[in-house]
């Protein structure tokens, strides 16, 4: 095995692959090869058979075959503040609107400090990595250089990334921390410009509008213009709580919906990913599906700021792709298997309240935060799962890792069961090495 960052190139893998596809929610692949070319891209996935025909003469040949091992694809966090990480996990008690004044905005203030920034930043890309998030969609906060530095640190750890710098031109409470839509515009032009300039492979500008009731309408014209002109992704907010839909309503009154807003503005995309959701409308939904638009469920978020409980069953039966997002600070975990449990538990919290729902199964769920993240932010071309060129962008599982938090004495249930464990027990320590592109990015090499 390679012993450090190396890359993967010529590598074949021997052993067991969990991965979701359009058509399987969980396809479990026993006793496979999987090869992974000079690129970092899966370059054949076969049964032992074919490995005379496939395999590369002077591969690294790498086989897992304990019961309790396997390999699934990185899981992909839709929805994450980056600048948020240092106060996660504190500071829970109180509704979004009032959240973001009195916590929320204070903190974001001191990335203008970039040293502050390069702290926080480091902690949370590597604390993602470590549990698993291959692809993270990102807000840092308004300042352009603190953000560009998210994207470096990103790109040197080796985190396929979307970094977005926030935009917005009201805020009452902290009148230090907003823009003019001018510099708004302007800053947004030199971050994605400086940005695409380093030309990170993995790492990608996103328009950030931070969400309606923080940008003008002249703001909100003028990031939908730069995302139409340079074909950007875009992220947001919307319909999070009831309070916040109501002050939209207030502030924008010559609008059909909190999502006409961001769609008469150009913003709503087949790249656009949008947190939250959870009160949208029928009507809303299919504006969603019409346009390509996908959202980010952040179940940690919102029941910690009692903002609703996104009834996902319903987006997925309207069509409208859908992912997984831990939206730290307001999601008080940054991995995305506790994502995947409070995806499962505001299911159950619905079928509780009606007997008649159609639960999401862990299945369903394990593919959201794979292949349906990337579908989310339309990556699922080159990621998502384990098919024959696309990036391999993988997790080592084992769920019997030493020290780790599964005690079961008996192994050997088979995969699926191994898989169904890691999600509702598991944490970082089963997740024993992390793969983007190929290369090795977790354990992390310490450089002197
Ligand atoms: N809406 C606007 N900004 C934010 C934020 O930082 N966090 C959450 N959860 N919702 C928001
Ligand atoms: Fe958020």
């Amino acid at each position: 095995w390679c012993a450090e960052n190396c890359p993967l190139s010529s590598a074949t893998i021997k052993g067991t692959f969990v991965h979701a596809t359009y058509h399987t929610a969980v396809e479990i692949l026993e006793d496979r090869l999987l090869g992974v070319d000079t690129e970092g891209k899966i370059a054949f996935i076969g049964s032992g058979k074919e490995v005379d025909r496939l395999y590369y003469p002077k591969a690294h040949f790498v086989v897992i075959d304990v019961c309790s091992e396997f390999f699934m694809p990185g899981m992909v966090d839709t929805h994450i503040h980056a600048s948020q990480y240092s106060y996660a996990g504190t500071a829970l008690d109180m509704p979004l609107l009032q959240w973001l004044n009195m916590y929320t905005f204070p903190v974001e203030a001191c990335y203008k400090d970039l040293e502050f920034a390069r702290n926080v930043y480091t902690h949370v890309v590597k604390r993602t990595l470590r549990n698993g998030t291959t692809t993270a969609c990102y807000f840092a906060t308004i300042h352009t250089d603190a953000s560009l530095l998210l994207g470096q640190i990103a790109n040197d750890l080796g985190q396929r990334a979307l970094v977005g710098k926030v935009c917005m031109d009201t805020n009452n409470f902290i009148p230090h921390y907003k823009e003019t839509p001018d510099e708004s515009e302007l800053e947004t032009n030199r971050f994605i410009g400086e940005l695409l300039k380093k030309k990170y492979p993995l790492v990608r500008p996103v328009v950030t509008p931070r969400f309606a009731p923080s940008c003008s309408a002249t703001l909100l014209g003028h990031l939908g213009e730069i995302a139409q002109n340079n074909d950007l992704h875009i992220q947001s907010h919307i319909s999070e709580t009831k309070e916040e839909v109501s002050l939209v309503k207030e502030l924008f009154p010559d609008y059909d919906s909190y999502t006409d807003v961001y769609h008469r503005h150009n913003l709503l995309t087949d790249k656009t990913v949008m947190a939250h959701g959870c009160h949208l409308t029928d009507g809303e939904l299919k504006l969603f599906r019409e346009t390509g638009a996908s959202i980010a469920h952040c179940p940690n978020s919102n029941i910690s700021l009692c903002s609703g409980m996104l009834d996902v069953r319903r987006v997925l039966n309207h069509k409208v792709k859908l992912g997984l997002g831990t939206d730290v600070a307001g999601g008080y975990s940054p991995s995305m298997l506790d994502a995947v449990r409070r995806t499962l538990d505001t299911s159950k919290a619905l079928t509780i309240q009606d007997t008649q729902y159609h639960t999401l199964t862990f299945e369903e769920v394990f593919r959201l935060a794979t292949l349906g993240g990337s579908q989310a932010l339309s990556l699922d071309e080159n990621t998502g799962n384990f098919e024959v060129g696309k990036d391999f962008d993988a997790l080592r599982v084992n769920t019997d890792a030493a020290g780790g938090p599964i005690d079961l004495i008996n192994h050997g249930e088979g995969p699926k069961v191994e898989s169904n464990l890691l999600a509702s027990s598991g944490d970082d320590r089963n997740i024993v090495e992390v793969y983007v592109a190929g290369k090795r990015v977790v354990p992390f090499v310490e450089r002197p």
